[in-house]
């Protein structure tokens, strides 16, 4: 794959299609995404849809719209307000990270390394808040990019040993420029257009790179051959 002409040709896309969500920035508005917006939206997002999580992010930003105004919230108050979201460990991680931040100054770490020291700030999310929040060049992979790589190199490999090479095909294509819109731009891909189940080749953006569009797509990533 040329690096640069998919890369020229998602973000294209992303830029006339963008899902409008109320934790991002209207691509290319030349406003920077809120470091605790990008926090928050990303650990509920965690495990949990887009959809099940938007009413949740917007009640959580009214009440509290800073990391300072979270960190002093009553833990009964945050707990009460996730329930319904699930995972009740990520809730604790929430009230732990945000008084980390708070005590620190209220600025979240700017780079992939020093976000990943938080509590529940994991591999992934510390690259997606590293890439949207700060502009770092970092990798972003869940396992909808997995598939996505998956299917753009055709990766007979079965998962989950694949996983080494997904990673590796997804750095190779990570731009400098707009990381976080290209993170962004793969997750609508991988929810909209290169869904699990018949996914939609025709209306792809990138299929001209893609050695599975039209092709069994729906073969790749190859599964683990049964014991
Ligand atoms: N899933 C995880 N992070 C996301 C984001 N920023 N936008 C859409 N879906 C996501």
């Amino acid at each position: 794959i040329d690096a640069a002409r998919f890369q020229a040709d998602l973000l294209a896309w992303y830029d006339r299609s963008a899902r409008d969500l109320p934790w991002r920035i209207p691509p290319d508005s030349g406003r920077r995404a809120d470091p605790y917006r990008v926090w928050l939206s990303e650990i509920m997002l965690q495990q949990t849809t887009v959809a099940a999580v938007i009413p949740y992010f917007e009640g959580f930003t009214q009440r509290w719209p800073t990391v300072e105004a979270l960190a002093q919230a009553p833990e009964e108050d945050v707990l009460s307000a996730w329930a319904g979201l699930g995972y009740y460990a990520r809730a604790r991680n929430l009230i732990a990270c945000a008084r980390a931040v708070a005590a620190a100054g209220g600025r979240f770490p700017q780079d992939e390394a020093g976000l990943r020291t938080l509590p529940g700030i994991g591999a992934y999310t510390a690259a997606a808040i590293a890439a949207i929040a700060f502009g770092e060049g970092a990798t972003v992979v869940d396992g909808n990019i997995e598939r996505v790589m998956a299917r753009l190199h055709a990766v007979e490999t079965p998962m989950p040993q694949a996983k080494a090479q997904l990673r590796a095909h997804a750095a190779a294509l990570t731009p400098v420029r707009r990381p976080g819109d290209y993170a962004q731009a793969l997750m609508d891909l991988g929810a909209g257009i290169c869904r699990p189940r018949a996914p939609a080749c025709l209306a792809c953006p990138v299929r001209t790179h893609c050695d599975a569009a039209g092709n069994a797509p729906e073969r790749f990533p190859v599964k683990a051959a049964r014991a």
